[in-house]
């Protein structure tokens, strides 16, 4: 079982040994005066406490990796595998607004996440090849983006990425795209639950490249 934390004020809850902030925290109600967000990153989302579940499992994180996250809005994923694993992170969104909410959450757990405002489109093959594993979370939510995610992860493969890994709760993008790269790659699609900050479930892609 989980070590428990005592929580140090309101409005923060803990998950797989990090502390998040709920949106009615009184630093994240400030920082919504001066930044908003828009395409989606108002929040954390719950595909991300898959992704930490199937990280401590399948165990291939460690401190030598590097790794890049996929829109990664509050980054919840990121602070998660620089506190648990020591990783060198940099969590990447096309919506620059997002940053001062992962800066804070980081800052709350004492890690730091580079960031980088840049689309999934525009994650060249030179930006890819500095890292290991590359993951997502709750980001194939538009017909659009699975043919998006799909041509990313052929150029991660040239770039020499490692491991890919998308959580999502089950919306049909992710299937479209799940399907052309299990047919393509070498690859998973796993059921998934996780059971912090409560039971919740969806779906893990993990394509080994
Ligand atoms: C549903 S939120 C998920 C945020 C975070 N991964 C989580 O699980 O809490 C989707 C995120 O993807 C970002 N996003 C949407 N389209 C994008 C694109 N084309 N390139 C990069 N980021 C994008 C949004 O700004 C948002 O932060």
């Amino acid at each position: 079982m989980p070590e428990l934390q005592e929580l140090p004020e309101e409005h923060i809850f803990q998950a797989y040994g990090i502390l998040l902030l709920e949106n009615k925290h009184r630093f994240v109600k400030k920082l919504k005066k001066h930044y908003t967000p828009s395409i989606h990153g108002h929040k954390t989302w719950n595909s991300s406490f898959l992704l930490m579940d199937y990280l401590l499992h399948s165990r291939i994180l460690d401190s030598k990796q590097k790794v890049l996250e996929l829109g990664c809005g509050w980054g919840p994923t990121s602070i998660f595998c620089a506190h648990h694993a020591g990783c060198e992170v940099t969590g990447t969104d096309r919506d620059d607004e997002v940053f001062p909410f992962l800066e804070l959450q980081a800052a709350l757990n004492e890690v730091e996440i580079k960031t980088e405002a840049v689309s999934f489109e525009n994650l060249t093959k030179k930006h890819l090849k500095q890292y290991d594993i590359v993951f997502g979370t709750d980001i194939c939510f538009w017909d659009d983006l699975a043919k998006i995610h799909y041509n990313l992860i052929n150029r991660a493969k040239q770039a020499g990425v490692k491991h890919i890994l998308l959580a999502d709760p089950g919306r049909q993008p992710f299937f479209d795209l799940a399907e052309r790269v299990l047919s393509k790659h070498e690859a998973e699609l796993l059921d998934w639950y996780c059971t912090e900050p409560e039971n919740f479930e969806g779906y893990i892609l993990h394509v080994t490249l």
